[in-house]
């Protein structure tokens, strides 16, 4: 089945604090972005990308899918000031598409095992997210005091992508949209709606660089595929 993938590449990476959108940095000299879209340019189900930028860096981002030859095709949407809102403008241009996966620019080591995984589910379920089980024993903490220590058992750091049949996955953003609900992924909004989300199995390797040690973990994983 194939499918249109939708990249939110919108952000500033503030987290990064490299004063400029993290999806330009160099990892072994290749900027991120391009990692990225590499993972996805074997993918013969992978029809088109809607690459969701800033408007301000649209020249910067076609000069690189020039410079390293990326060959599907790539549309530009004009990012907004969440992810979610990038999301959506990515979502509306991809209009004819049937089934939509949506994938952070910032998470270069998706392997074509976890996006085989997650169209299928996406396909019989019609919305479903890749995740891996949390290491770390969770607390909720208040004023510097834990008052909560959560049962990982049961929980799941979610990742990307997350696959949709689309007019799911446009419903749930309109929807939520028109309530101001603001969530940090997609599948957050079709749960929203009470449809059901499929969880398949992502990887440990599958981070989403976000701090500057992620960058350090980046490059080791390159220096060790
Ligand atoms: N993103 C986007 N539009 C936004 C915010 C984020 O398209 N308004 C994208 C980022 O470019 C990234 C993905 O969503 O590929 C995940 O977001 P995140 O890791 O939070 O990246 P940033 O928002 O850039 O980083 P930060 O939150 O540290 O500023
Ligand atoms: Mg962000």
């Amino acid at each position: 089945m194939k499918y249109t993938l939708v990249i939110p590449a919108a952000g500033q990476g503030k987290r990064m604090g490299a004063g400029k959108n993290k999806l330009l940095l160099p990892v072994r000299s290749v900027p991120l972005i391009i990692h990225t879209l590499r993972a996805f340019e074997q993918d013969a189900q992978c029809e088109k990308i809607v690459l969701v930028i800033n408007p301000e860096e649209k020249a910067l981002f076609a000069r690189l899918l020039q410079e390293y030859r990326v060959q599907k095709p790539v549309l530009f949407a004009a990012g907004g000031a969440e992810r979610q809102d990038s999301v959506y403008q990515g979502v509306l241009m991809a209009e004819s598409a049937e089934y939509i996966l949506v994938h952070d620019g910032a998470r270069p080591f998706v392997t074509q095992q976890v996006i085989d995984e997650v169209l299928h589910m996406a396909i019989e379920c019609g919305a479903a997210t890749c995740a891996v089980p949390v290491k770390d024993t969770v607390k909720r903490v208040q004023d510097g005091m834990a008052v909560e220590t959560i049962d990982r058992s049961s929980l799941w750091s979610v990742q990307t992508p997350q696959g949709f049949r689309a007019g799911i996955l446009l419903a749930a953003h309109e929807a939520a949209k028109q309530a101001a609900f603001l969530g940090t992924d997609d599948a957050s909004l079709v749960e929203r709606m009470g449809e059901r989300v499929a969880v398949t199995l992502g990887s440990y390797y599958n981070i989403k660089v976000t701090t500057p040690d992620d960058l350090i973990v980046a490059e080791s994983f390159l220096n060790n595929a």
